[in-house]
């Protein structure tokens, strides 16, 4: 078993550069199901949920030539399936845009429910809405998601929540209907644009992406392209986070900075300094942070996978914050991490209080999702001692080399197996 030992309390100094963006090659690498050439893809972050997404798209029938770490070229003529296994869907919430591409290319769909980080519920009951509107009969059997249409047709889409999954989806099972699909109330996300400007590159006709209303002409044919991925908004947060719960002062380089608005009037907020540059952060610390509350929501908002991170750092404040959760009912399971590590937060439902506390103490914690797991690296940085995080295998799904990026700006930080006979070999 792999765990990430920190030793902390080290001011964290120097540049680190933002890898691209997993929330949109999630939703780029199933589109490419779509096009009826050969897409390379540059910029895509070595993280194992694109693994598992390549992996599906190379088992479905693509040709995929893997350039190097961060590029791929994946012919999907011969992709004839339009069935995915719950062994591959189940590995990720993204699985579930193979439902709205496979839709969009052979008119079917068999998809395994997704999997995902676990915050509660996560319903794709707007999903489904987009497909039925669009003129599919969606059922749901063993367990399996089946979608078909004889023909798909546009058509005005209201969703009766803000969701970047039911957007993404009823985008990619649009882009080749007959006639305009207009999405209102769409999910405004940056890695929403990412997509319509990869698909628009192929030669689809999407207009309005990143506002909330969406309109999709459809097209017959989608050609190759070359396209490269935005940078990671939710990558570039943490470490803005990591430079001022450690104390320190980071450079973070391949971002854009209108992404970080909300982070950054937020740790603005919190007294740190930010001085943004066309393609960069610089971020300060100025000693312990000040309270101040936060509230997530759909962009522009603060982004809810920023928010286990925020807390974490908020929990080292002079004073008593509010963190409330404004997209899912469930995102304060890592709490009980912090509190091992002498935070001071109550949880009441979708808010925290959270009473800042001086020093955090060293303890074994795990990573319970994601960027819970990063929250968890955070704190460690941030803690005189050796914290051990277990279940990293959550934070690789997010991060691309988040240890050798960290370690390259002072972070006593590595990662080690621990074997059965409890012999302790660092891997990195
Ligand atoms: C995407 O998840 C992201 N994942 C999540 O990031 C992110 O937290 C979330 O968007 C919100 O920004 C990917 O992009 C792969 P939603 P998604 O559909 O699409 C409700 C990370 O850390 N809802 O926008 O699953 C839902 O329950 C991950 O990178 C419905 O009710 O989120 C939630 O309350 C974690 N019905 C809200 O909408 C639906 O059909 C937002 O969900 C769909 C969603």
């Amino acid at each position: 078993m792999e765990k990430i030992v920190i030793n902390g309390g080290i001011r964290l100094k120097g540049e680190i550069q933002v890898s691209g963006a997993k929330n949109a090659a999630v939703a780029i690498l199933p589109a490419v199901l779509l096009c009826d050439g050969v897409c390379r893809i540059e910029n895509i972050p070595a993280i194992s949920d694109v693994n598992v997404i390549v992996r599906i798209l190379y088992e479905l029938g693509a040709t995929v030539k893997v350039i190097n770490d961060n590029t791929v070229e994946i012919d999907p003529k011969h992709i004839n399936s339009y069935v995915l296994s719950s062994e591959m869907s189940s590995k990720m919430r993204a699985s579930s845009y193979f439902i709205g591409a496979m839709l969009g290319r052979f008119k079917r769909a068999r998809v395994a429910p997704p999997g995902g980080c676990d915050f509660g519920v996560r319903p794709i009951d707007q999903h489904i809405k987009g497909f039925e509107a669009l003129g599919a009969t969606v059922t749901i059997d063993n367990g399996m998601v089946n979608a078909r249409a004889k023909e798909l047709v546009g058509s005005s889409i209201y969703l009766d929540k803000v969701s970047v999954g039911a957007t993404v989806n009823i985008i990619l099972a649009a882009v080749k209907a007959k006639g305009l699909t207009i999405i209102e109330n769409a999910a405004r996300e940056p890695h929403i644009v990412d997509l319509a400007n990869f698909l628009n590159s192929m030669g689809a006709n999407i207009m309005g992406a990143g506002t909330d209303v969406i309109k999709i002409r459809g097209v017959d044919t989608l050609h190759g392209t070359t396209y490269s991925i935005i940078p990671d908004q939710i990558e570039a947060g943490t470490y803005m986070i990591a430079a001022a719960i450690s104390g320190g002062e980071l450079m973070i380089t391949n971002v854009i900075p209108k992404h970080l608005e909300s982070i950054s009037a937020k740790l603005i907020e919190a007294g740190v300094t930010v001085e943004e540059f066309d393609e960069a952060v610089l971020v300060r610390s100025n000693g312990r942070p000040k309270a101040c509350n936060v509230l997530t929501m759909p962009h522009p908002g603060f982004p809810t996978d920023m928010q286990p991170q925020m807390t974490a750092f908020l929990a080292l404040s002079d004073g008593v914050s509010v963190m409330t959760e404004g997209v899912w009912d469930n995102r304060f399971r890592y709490v009980d991490q912090l509190t091992l590590m002498g935070a001071k937060i109550k949880v009441d439902g979708k808010v925290a209080i959270i009473t800042g506390v001086e020093n955090f103490i060293a303890a074994p914690v795990k990573a319970t999702d994601l960027r819970a797991g990063a929250a968890m690296v955070l704190a460690g940085l941030a803690t005189n001692g050796t914290t051990e995080i277990e279940n990293v295998e959550f934070i690789d799904r997010g991060y691309d080399n988040i240890v050798e990026k960290l370690s390259a700006v002072g972070a006593n930080i590595r990662r080690v197996e621990f074997i059965e006979s409890g012999i302790i070999r660092s891997v990195i």
